[in-house]
């Protein structure tokens, strides 16, 4: 039986709930706390002794935020209207374009008022309000249908749970903003992360992503995420005229909003607040990768309307990839799993877009040399939204005459066998079948998320492993026990629970995830597929002949020989069986999938990078219906890169490979037939 409560109480718990949420909002909306941490947290103990000794919580109560068991899986939620996503423009000469059309629709040569807002690179989130308080979160995803996220949102202390504060309140209102992580946490993330041995996020959007598309709502209470909301949909009649007072509402009802929210009137204005946001991005705590100049006053919005995708009355501005200069320490070959030793560059910490990087792969020696790039070089690095950056360009002017040029390689970095430089071939190879370099990166990418995907079994804790003996090989991860891992520095109970637990997991498998995961050479994800989809069971393909793999239409020779040399290695064959019988179990969805008849996009290799208008998954099903494959690095035999929103680092190394860049659209277009693929070149 709980307590009957008394009128005091009552009183007690409502102010206790009132002065903690100003609190908060003080601390998370405004940046500017008004009691200490402390005080905080002896308010917020009495308050929840309280609610528990009567049973009277508040539905605001801040309590509420967090302590729900982990979900299954996400419920879907239908958009009250779609979420748009925004045209670009990479050029003012764009923009000016832009407010030209937006006269001639509206059929007024007046100069048109403008805001401009920075356009945060995060996640756009739905937040849905009934009667003033937070009923459910939606992520965006294809636009019309996103995941129900309202546990995990509820964590983020900036997220009004009630509407309080303006005179009107629509009953229904969808409010709309991005979620997003400071740079300074992302930085701490990873670095935690990277003493787990967990993989470390490639950036802030990234990382916010993760942590909102989380299953267990306190490993999102864990990640400092922020919140700013610019827009509203679902609502019978919305509180305001126009954009600038719909902002100023919102700062009213203590949702937190877009910094620096500028209201000009006329292009060239809006142009100068968006040099003004450039010049200062780099004072901001967190990325911003563009402004966005939205068209004030929302009738003339509503006159503009919208494409299927995007509205006709905003636009956003990229700004350019982030760059800056920093000297070469080092120039380093690291070893990976096919033995191909590749080259890095060791910088003096440099901070770039407000995140600090130190090095950089320099792709192979041959692109050193052409760049004549040398260790002690001022070189010029760029990040294109992700950590890993890239030199562009080297300052000869600078040079001392001390800086030295290197060579590749003679022997294996690792264990100092010979190398090799395969004919017609750039890379350099270390030729030892027993390099533990070779071993720890086979491990690392067996375990990871294109793999096994063994939650929790990262770099660094291969690496951990290796080096106390635990493991050796595949096989033997499925002998760990918990008592293993207890002995370890870093696992306690819970952790090596988890890993044991991952590893148990990781044992359901398809045939054309394992053949990927054992990394055999010149398998990769695409080649695996094929392969599953030619023989029903691993056992099927021991002892194969290379005839039988170039039977197979998507074969060329060089794979038909690796693939025939790994299977008839009896070492090879016996480390299956022992996965096998460690309780391995392989099935094979993809064996004998109807073919479909050759398809406009046949024979044909994408990449996807960066947000597209509808889910990957989705984008990949296209193109595998129509007759191309999809892979997640960009090689010299990738035939597209399809680029959306955000493009990360595979941008870059497209550009250097001479990859052809697609959109969305021009994938449509492709598989359309609208466009020949001859004039796509
Ligand atoms: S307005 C109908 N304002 O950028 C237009 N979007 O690339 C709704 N974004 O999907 C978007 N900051 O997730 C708007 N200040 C801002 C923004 C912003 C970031 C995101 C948003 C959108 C994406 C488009």
């Amino acid at each position: 039986m709980k307590n009957s409560i008394s009128p005091e109480i009552k009183k007690e718990i409502e102010a206790l709930v009132k002065e903690l949420n100003y609190h908060s909002y003080q601390y998370y909306v405004l940046d500017s706390p008004v009691i200490s941490d402390a005080e905080y947290d002896r308010e917020y103990r009495r308050l929840k002794d309280l609610e528990e000794k009567y049973d009277y919580i508040l539905p605001d109560s801040p309590t509420r935020r967090v302590g729900a068991p982990p979900l299954e899986k996400f419920d879907k939620v239908a958009h009250s209207e779609p979420m748009l996503s925004l045209d670009n423009a990479f050029s003012y000469d764009e923009l000016r374009e832009f407010d030209k059309r937006a006269k001639k629709l509206l059929g007024s040569p007046d100069e048109i008022i403008y805001t401009v807002e920075p356009k945060y690179d995060g996640l756009a989130i739905e937040l849905i309000y009934k009667n003033g308080s937070l009923v459910r979160a939606a992520t965006r995803g294809d636009g019309y249908t996103g995941e129900d996220v309202t546990r995990n949102i509820k964590t983020i202390k900036s997220v009004p749970l009630k509407i309080e504060g303006p005179s009107e309140i629509p009953d229904e209102i969808d409010i709309r903003g991005e979620i997003y992580m400071n740079i300074s946490e992302f930085e701490k993330l990873n670095r935690q992360r990277e003493e787990n041995g967990d993989q470390i996020f490639a950036n802030p959007r990234n990382a916010a992503a993760g942590s909102i598309r989380q299953l267990d709502s306190a490993v999102t209470a864990a990640r400092r995420l922020h919140l700013a909301c610019y827009g509203a949909a679902g609502v019978k009649e919305m509180p305001a005229y126009s954009h600038f007072e719909f902002i100023e509402w919102l700062r009213k009802a203590k949702f937190p909003v877009p910094a620096k929210l500028k209201i000009v009137k006329g292009m060239e204005e809006a142009i100068e607040a968006v040099s003004g946001l450039e010049a200062q991005r780099q004072s901001f705590p967190f990325d911003i990768d563009g402004a966005v100049i939205k068209i004030n006053d929302f009738l003339l919005q509503q006159k503009l309307g919208s494409r299927t995708r995007e509205p006709r009355w905003a636009i956003a501005y990229k700004f350019k990839a982030q760059q800056g200069t920093t000297v070469i320490m080092d120039i380093k070959g690291g070893v990976g799993r096919t033995g191909v030793i590749t080259p890095y560059a060791i910088f003096k910490p440099v901070r770039i877009g407000g995140v600090t990087v130190s090095r950089s792969t320099l792709h192979n020696w041959e692109e050193i040399n052409r760049k004549d790039i040398r260790v002690g070089d001022t070189v010029v690095v760029e990040r294109a939204g992700d950590v890993i950056p890239h030199v562009i360009s080297v300052n000869k002017e600078l040079r001392t005459g001390r800086e030295l040029p290197v060579m590749a390689p003679e022997k294996c970095p690792a264990c100092g066998s010979a190398v090799t430089k395969e004919e017609g071939e750039v890379a350099v190879k270390c030729v030892s079948l027993h390099c533990p370099a070779q071993l720890q990166e086979k491990l690392i990418h067996f375990a990871s998320r294109g793999g096994m995907e063994i939650e929790g079994l990262g770099e660094k804790n291969i690496r951990l492993l290796c080096d106390r003996g635990l493991v050796r090989h595949f096989e033997d991860i499925y002998k760990l026990t918990k008592q293993d891992l207890l002995h370890l520095p870093r696992f306690a109970e819970k952790s090596a629970q988890n890993l044991i637990s991952a590893i148990e997991k990781s044992k359901r498998v398809s045939l054309a995830r394992f053949l990927f995961a054992i990394g055999i050479l010149h398998v990769g994800e695409y080649a695996s597929k094929v392969l599953a989809a030619n023989f029903r069971k691993l056992e099927d393909l021991y002892h194969v002949t290379p005839e039988k793999v170039l039977g197979i239409k998507q074969m060329g020779e060089k794979i038909a020989g690796s693939v025939s040399a790994f299977f008839n290695d009896e070492k090879n064959v016996g480390l299956l069986d022992s996965m096998l019988k460690l309780g391995i179990t392989i099935s094979n969805p993809d064996y004998a999938k109807e073919k479909t008849r050759p398809g406009p996009l046949e024979g044909l290799s994408f990449v996807i990078t960066g947000t597209l208008p509808v889910p990957r998954k989705e984008v990949e099903t296209l193109i595998e219906k129509n007759g191309g494959h999809t892979t997640s690095a960009v090689s010299s035999s990738t035939s597209y890169l399809l680029a959306g929103d955000g493009p990360g680092s595979k941008l870059s190394k497209a550009k250097a490979l001479g990859v052809r860049i697609i959109s969305y659209d021009e994938l449509l277009r492709m598989i359309r037939g609208e466009a020949s693929q001859q004039s796509l070149f």
